[in-house]
């Protein structure tokens, strides 16, 4: 049996084909585009792996994705491909609404056809689930509840409106045309090949090359952060436990605000990489100019993924990000590798050339 992967050259789904080929015998086809935050180097220890295909192109290529699903036959598709940088999508949405919206509609409607060939059987056991995030649901007062998945959308972002809108497609593929989809709201992600545009590695590669530590306004804003892992073994019992039709939301139960991030950050780094004048690199951090519409807080109810699915997170925020910080360590080479020019693009945009 083989599972289809999408975006499992980016972060998140790197980490999840590792994770599953490690556990299973089920084969992967890998289906990535490679933007600016995909990257075949996330997936070199594959290279000598039989069970893992690597295909070039893009969710929204109909014709690809028809030769595909009938070439490979899935049982399931995890669909990891979006845009995923709030910045981003900030500073130029209309790439946001191609991926996360237009790209998902036409794999959505490849998958139908797909489906409507399938046994009865087959049919009943294929599976289509959505990674999703948080912020679909908005932001929090600081005495409101955590989001549960009854909780009302309310994006704030062009990326968040855009993922939003990619839910309710999945949402109506299901209610109208039957197919056995899932979806995952997931929280805040760090850990090994996140690109160095989010907080966490943005903060760990900064500090090593001497940069300011950027924290957007007050530094106040609150994130609800999971290690990487525990949200792909998260995926794994959703897909095998779930009910087709609903939604889970995933967190660590784990909110910190950012500048706390950052100085847990800081100590790590003074601890395991001591900078060479002998100071912390605390004294790097600088309070910039807010993010636009910037949601202040993020919090995660799990209790239906727990209770239904008997998911829970094995690592804590202390060992998942010790064990974070010394993977960018030792894989400087990596870091540099995926600084290229158009990151440095990026970041001269985002931050002003001299940062
Ligand atoms: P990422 O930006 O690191 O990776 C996205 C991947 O999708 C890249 O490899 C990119 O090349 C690929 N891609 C983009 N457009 C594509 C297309 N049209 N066809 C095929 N591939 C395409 O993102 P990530 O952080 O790994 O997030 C993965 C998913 O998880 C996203 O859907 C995101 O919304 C969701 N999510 C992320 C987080 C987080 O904290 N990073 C939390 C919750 C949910
Ligand atoms: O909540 C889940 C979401 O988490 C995912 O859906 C997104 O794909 C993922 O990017 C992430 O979104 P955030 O906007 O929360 O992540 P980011 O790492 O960009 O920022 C985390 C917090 O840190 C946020 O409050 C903004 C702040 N920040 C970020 C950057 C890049 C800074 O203060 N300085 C920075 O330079």
């Amino acid at each position: 049996m083989t599972i289809l992967v999408t975006g499992g050259a980016g972060f998140i789904g790197s980490n999840f084909v590792y994770d599953w080929l490690a556990d299973r015998d089920e084969a992967v086809v890998n289906l990535d585009l490679l933007t600016y935050a995909g990257n075949r180097w996330n997936l070199n220890g594959l290279l000598d792996e039989p069970k893992h295909v690597f295909i070039h192109g893009s969710i929204g290529d109909a014709g690809l994705i028809s030769s595909l699903l009938d070439q490979y036959r899935p049982r399931a598709i995890i669909n990891f491909a979006a845009e995923s940088h709030v910045d981003r999508s900030i500073a130029g949405p209309a790439q946001f609404i191609t991926t996360n919206i237009i790209d998902l509609f036409q794999l959505l409607e490849c998958v139908r056809s797909y489906t409507k060939q399938l046994g009865e059987s087959n049919r009943d056991a294929f599976r289509f689930l959505q990674v999703s995030t948080d912020e679909v649901y908005g932001s929090l007062g600081a005495d409101e509840p955590a989001f549960s998945e009854t909780r009302r959308f309310e994006p704030n972002s062009p990326y968040s409106a855009s993922k939003a809108a990619g839910d309710h497609l999945v949402r109506a593929w299901h209610h109208t045309y039957g197919i056995n989809v899932l979806t995952t709201n997931c929280s805040n992600n760090y850990g090994p090949f996140q690109f160095p545009e989010k907080l966490i590695p943005l903060i760990i590669s900064n500090a090593l090359s001497g940069k300011n530590l950027p924290v957007y306004g007050d530094g106040k804003q609150v994130r609800d952060w999971l290690y990487v892992g525990d949200h792909c073994s998260a995926i794994i019992r959703v897909l095998d436990e779930g009910i087709p039709g609903k939604t889970y939301n995933i967190g660590g139960q784990c909110e910190k605000e950012n500048i706390d991030v950052v100085r847990t950050l800081c100590q790590l780094l003074d601890e395991l990489q001591p900078r060479s004048d002998g100071r912390s690199y605390a004294e790097q951090i600088s309070f910039v100019k807010d993010r636009p519409g910037h949601d202040r807080r993020y919090a995660v109810d799990t209790t239906r993924v727990e209770a239904e699915i008997g998911w829970r997170p094995s690592e804590t925020f202390e060992s998942g990000l010790r064990k974070t910080v010394d993977w960018y360590l030792k894989n400087a080479n990596w870091l540099d590798h995926v600084r290229s020019g158009a990151y440095r693009e990026w970041i001269d945009a985002q931050y002003g050339a001299a940062k």
